[in-house]
């Protein structure tokens, strides 16, 4: 019930807004976006962004958020519930991605045939269930890495107080950043105990629980973080030379967009939103009835657009004006944004460069904490753990696989056995690191395959009626309203109850669901895979 203590539920529609957003607006915005837009050729890729995710990103999370209510259950489970039984669709699948298998192993990818076989063969013997199994596992990969670069912010702010970063010139920045990255000499163990300490802090607050963890402290830091983003919008925008930066951020120049670029678009927006990973399937689990799904996915979605153009505004001006190439990848942020703070006047470069990584490390943990949450709750509902015991194993695993990470964040000098292995098996002759395979992995495979599988099941197998009529609850009647009469402002008196009205936003949401995510993510995964060039 709206508002009863109960620490595995949400306090109401507030708690989740602010849990949900908490989740989505992370590291995707502040690092990744920055550095996918600059590496993907500026204003343009933001814009293909925003239509990603106004096509694929509201469609996908109303499902994925619905299905977790409707089943107020674990992945696995919501997975299964709606459709017990293996049937037509679950065989066909497994069939098409066998076959898919055996096309990839001839057209000479072998790493992407074993994948595509392995899930194949799940399909077959697990049907739906097996959606729900990878929703427990990509969280763990992601958060493996995801640890490392918040254990970075940790370090940076460490050291910054400590007076040992020297941002002064670009060359400084620089050599703060390049032991951090590659984990050379001492750096080692600073890297693993940040990362350690990081993973500490989540544990800490998944410990509380679901309202007592991760909404008071999302409630807590969400508000934080959007002050600090304003703060550094200003310093951004007010250095010598940022109008430079703002043109490359806002101006489209389709000219620059690749169709890596698409993909780019796609994988971020699942990354960022946090779709395809189970996490909005269960928060929507711990979500009561009277909460308006539609409402709760606008403004998740809203603050994260939002919060990904403001880290823009206050990156791009910065790294024009430092004369930092736009293309850095992922270290722009930790090289650019130092060293920008400290040509504040006035000395207060440190007090500067602490507040931003500050900012760094509250975004990432409070999604850091939502990735524990899909297996945490696999774990509890499937196998019976404790939810503690849950929380302590997965943290654990995801502690152990980021070791691994931390040290081969950017090329395999710590771990050359194990570099060669991966790089036979994911990347013939490209260098890569385990950070780009595990990125590559989840954010340009596994997520669009989640996200397409829900789809397909909240679409087709569920059924887009039955989604909506889940999504009708707690609604105001604007999801049955004649979307014309919505958009000029004129919500029809009956709340929608007369049927003459027939082009409504939930018609609109079904036919989205149904037809354009699966058919726009099947088309980026197929570029993707190089079954088709466009
Ligand atoms: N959605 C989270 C982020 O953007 C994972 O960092």
């Amino acid at each position: 019930m709206e508002g009863e203590k109960n620490n595995n539920n949400w306090s109401g529609q507030l708690g989740f807004l602010l849990a949900a957003a908490g989740s989505s607006i992370g590291l995707g915005n502040i690092w990744r976006f920055p550095y996918m837009t600059g590496m993907n050729g500026g204003g343009a890729f933001v814009l293909l962004y925003i239509l990603v995710v106004i096509l694929i990103g509201v469609p996908l999370m109303m499902a994925e958020i619905s299905l977790g209510r409707a089943a107020g259950a674990n992945p696995v489970r919501a997975f299964s519930l709606m459709t017990p039984k293996k049937g037509v669709f679950t065989n066909l699948s497994a069939s098409l991605l066998l076959l898919g298998a055996i096309v990839m192993l001839v057209t000479g990818n072998p790493s992407g045939a074993v994948i595509v076989a392995v899930i194949g063969a799940m399909f077959l013997l697990l049907g739906w269930k097996t959606v729900g199994f990878f929703c427990g596992i990509v969280p763990i990969i992601l958060l493996s890495y995801y640890g490392v670069i918040g254990g970075w912010t940790l370090l940076y702010i460490v050291d910054s107080i400590r007076g040992l970063n020297d941002f002064t010139t670009i060359q400084g920045a620089e050599n703060v950043m390049r032991p951090i990255l590659y984990a050379s000499g001492g750096w080692k163990w600073a890297v693993i105990i940040a990362q350690l300490g990081f993973m500490a802090a989540c544990l800490g607050i998944s410990l509380a629980g679901v309202r007592d963890g991760i909404e008071r402290w999302s409630k807590m830091l969400m508000p934080l973080l959007f002050v600090l983003m304003c703060v550094l919008i200003v310093r951004g925008l007010t250095l010598p030379g940022a109008a430079k930066g703002l043109r490359f951020f806002l101006e489209p120049d389709f000219s620059k967009l690749t169709a890596g670029g698409v993909i780019a678009a796609v994988g971020q927006a699942f990354f960022t939103l946090s779709l395809g990973m189970g996490i909005m399937l269960t928060y929507g689990s711990y979500l009561n009835p009277q909460s308006n799904i539609t409402k709760a996915t606008l403004g998740v979605i809203g603050l994260d657009t939002l919060a990904a153009v403001m880290a823009g505004i206050a990156i791009f001006p910065a790294v024009f004006a430092m004369g930092f190439a736009p293309s850095g990848g992922p270290d722009l942020t930790f090289k650019v944004l130092p060293a920008a703070f400290n040509m504040i006047p006035g000395g207060m470069g440190v007090i500067w460069n602490v507040l931003f990584f500050l900012m760094l490390f509250i975004a990432a943990l409070t999604s850091a904490i939502s990735l524990i949450e899909p297996p945490a709750s696999i774990l509890v509902g499937e196998l019976k753990f404790n939810r503690k015991a849950a929380v302590v194993i997965i943290v654990l695993l995801c502690s152990v696989i980021g070791v691994i990470c931390a040290l081969s964040m950017a090329d395999w000098t710590n771990l050359p056995e194990f570099g060669k292995v991966i790089q036979k098996i994911w990347y013939g002759k490209a260098p890569g690191s385990f950070f780009d395979t595990l990125d590559s992995f989840c954010c340009n495979w596994i997520l669009p395959m989640l996200g397409l599988a829900t789809t397909i099941y909240v679409g087709w197998i569920w059924g887009s009626r039955n989604a909506l009529k889940e999504l009708r609850e707690g609604d105001t009647g604007a999801l049955d309203n004649n979307i014309w009469l919505l958009i000029a402002g004129f919500k029809a008196k009956d709340g929608g109850k007369d049927r003459r009205y027939i082009f409504t936003p939930g018609i609109l949401w079904g036919f989205a669901l149904r037809w354009i995510c699966p058919v726009l993510v099947l088309l980026a995964f197929f570029n993707c895979i190089g079954v088709l060039k466009f």
